[in-house]
């Protein structure tokens, strides 16, 4: 079975694609913009990007929304986190948490996904701090920033490691569950 993933992210289809390796998925990278409406839910935001694709004629293909919920921010930059990302960057972050000793965070994601003309939306969640500097080479965006056990970054890690306790990768293990209890796998 193929899928398409609709991103501009070459880094979160490397992750689908060793999520879904031994199920046979493959995963297509394919870019086509949509629109991310104005919303305070990651799930409103993949409902309407579901709708928009759709109506566009496409079939079979992921979407996801994802951001970087910091407690001591109020959730910023929460549903904001691409375009806090291009402007003021993991430093921006760091400089914007200067001082402040509560680095709880959590990343989420929700999958939204068109399968046979039928919807899976899931979300996935991972809680963790904010590091005081980056750590890191691999991944992407926040990675560097970001430590789910107080140690290292997700810039630190492999792609299976953060795959197995990711928001990402916790999001997966719903879709998947999805997928086999739907009897979409043949
Ligand atoms: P989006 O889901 O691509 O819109 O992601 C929102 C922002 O969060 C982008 O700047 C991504 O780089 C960042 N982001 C999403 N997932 C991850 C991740 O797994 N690690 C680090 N940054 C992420």
């Amino acid at each position: 079975m193929k899928l398409k993933v609709i991103t501009s992210n070459p880094g979160k289809v490397a992750e689908y694609q060793k999520s879904f390796d031994d199920l046979g998925i493959v995963m297509e990278h394919t870019k086509v913009p949509y629109d991310e409406i104005q919303t305070s839910e990651l799930e409103e935001v993949v409902a309407k990007g579901l709708e928009e694709l759709r109506s566009e004629g496409l079939s079979n293909f992921i979407i996801d929304d994802s951001g970087l919920f910091v407690d001591a921010l109020g959730g910023f930059p929460g549903v904001y986190s691409a375009y806090v990302q291009k402007t003021l960057g993991n430093k921006g972050v760091l400089k914007q948490m200067e001082g402040i000793t509560d680095r709880r965070a959590q990343f989420k994601c929700c999958i939204g996904c068109d399968i046979d003309g039928e919807t899976i939306i899931v979300t996935g969640t991972c809680d963790g701090e904010i590091l005081f500097e980056e750590k890191g080479t691999e991944g992407f965006g926040y990675d560097p920033i970001f430590t789910p056990d107080g140690e290292k970054s997700f810039a630190e890690i492999d792609i299976e490691k953060k795959n197995e306790i990711s928001h990402r990768g916790n999001a997966v293990k719903l879709f998947r569950e999805k997928l086999i209890e739907g009897g979409f796998l043949k």
